[in-house]
This record gives C-alpha cells, sequence and structure tokens, in this order.
C-alpha cells in the first residue's frame, strides 16, 4: 500500500511540470486564435464596406494566409484553418486534424456549443491545437446557402472544387489548427 502510495507520488511529481507546460501552450494557442480570428473579421468587414462582397473574396483569399503567417512568423506556432467542407483544397486536413473535426461534429451534434469545442494533443513530437470555427451571419455572404449571382461566379472561379456553401448560422464552418514542434 505505502508503495503505491509513494509511487503514485512520484508519478504525480513528473507529471506536473507536464501538465503545466500542457496549459501553457494551450493558452498560448488560445491567444494566437483570438488575435487571427479577430484581425480576420476586422479585414473581412472593412473590405465588405469598402468594395463589396465580390471584392472581399480577396480578403479570405489572400489576407487570410498573410495573416496567418504573420502569427507563425512571430509566435514559432504553425498557424492555418481547415474543415471537412473545404473552399481551398490546400487547406486540407490531415489525419489528426480529421479525426478532431469529426470529434467536433459529435461533440455539436450532442448539444455542446460550437464556441467552446478546442481539443490538444502531442503528435509526432509537436504539440497541436485546434479549436472549432462556428458559422456567422456574415460568414454567409461567401459560405451561405443564397449567394449573391456574382459572388458565386466569382467564387467558382477561384476555386473550381468549393464546397463550402450552404453553411446556415452556428453550423461548424471549420477549426483553426496551430501545432508548435517541442
Ligand atoms: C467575402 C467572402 C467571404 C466571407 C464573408 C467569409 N469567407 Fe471564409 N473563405 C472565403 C474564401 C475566398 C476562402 C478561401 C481562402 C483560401 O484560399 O485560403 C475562405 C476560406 C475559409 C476557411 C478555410 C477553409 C477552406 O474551406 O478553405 C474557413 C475556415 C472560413 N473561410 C471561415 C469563414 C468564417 C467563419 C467566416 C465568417 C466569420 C468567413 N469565412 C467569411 C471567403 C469568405
Amino acid at each position: 500500500m505505502k508503495n503505491v502510495l509513494v509511487a503514485a507520488t512520484v508519478i504525480m511529481a513528473m507529471a506536473a511540470p507536464a501538465m503545466a507546460d500542457e496549459a501553457a501552450l494551450k493558452q498560448e494557442a488560445a491567444g494566437i486564435i483570438k488575435e487571427f480570428a479577430g484581425a480576420m473579421k476586422t479585414e473581412l468587414e472593412k473590405g465588405i464596406q469598402a468594395g463589396g462582397p465580390v471584392e472581399a473574396i480577396a480578403v479570405c483569399n489572400e489576407k487570410a494566409p498573410a495573416i496567418a503567417k504573420s502569427h507563425a512568423d512571430k509566435s514559432g506556432w504553425q498557424v492555418g484553418r481547415t474543415s471537412l467542407k473545404l473552399r481551398n483544397p490546400s487547406n486540407g486536413p490531415d489525419a489528426w486534424e480529421r479525426k478532431v473535426l469529426a470529434d467536433f461534429e459529435a461533440r455539436r451534434a450532442a448539444g455542446e456549443s460550437p464556441d467552446t469545442l478546442v481539443a490538444a494533443a502531442t503528435v509526432d513530437g509537436s504539440f497541436r491545437f485546434m479549436k472549432a470555427i462556428p458559422t456567422g451571419e456574415l460568414c454567409l455572404v461567401c459560405h451561405g446557402a443564397d449567394l449573391k449571382p456574382e459572388v458565386k461566379a466569382r467564387l467558382e472561379k477561384l476555386y473550381p472544387t468549393d464546397q463550402a456553401v450552404g453553411f446556415k448560422p452556428g453550423d461548424l464552418r471549420g477549426a483553426f489548427t496551430l501545432s508548435k514542434k517541442l
């Protein structure tokens, strides 16, 4: 009995710093996502106001990767967005991301709020973090069911294999996905 207790204490002592690291990494990742999401929303609103939705397509098309990259350069994290219903095929999920996206859908179907779905894991020596992206009203202009004809035409031209339409408010549009080499 005593041996078991000692063993348990040793294991806890070993696990504690690792858990603290994980908490710090999660917090760091969540902070980057908050900035990234905020910057994207600001750019989209500005873009739509300035030139209408067709012009704003360039925001998602060019600024999202640029914003993601600037966060990556600053922080040492890889930052991106992914989805099971892709607009840009180069945002496609890898095996871990695909599993998490399916899990997010299941958790949402079971009643969890899409605003708070997150997942974290260490995969092949990298710490990985994902946070679900719910579909808001603003997103429907380019990801909803009733796109304006000129928006539809531009999207079809830029993304011939586009699957990222037909979303309703509250649907999971995808997820932010971050990773950092440990
Ligand atoms: C003005 C049009 C427009 C609006 C509004 C818009 N998007 Fe997009 N979205 C796009 C385009 C274009 C892409 C492809 C970007 C690329 O090439 O990487 C995209 C890609 C994405 C992706 C990456 C995965 C994929 O399918 O390639 C996510 C996630 C996403 N959008 C979420 C959102 C959310 C959430 C909102 C609302 C806050 C939103 N979008 C609003 C046009 C838009």
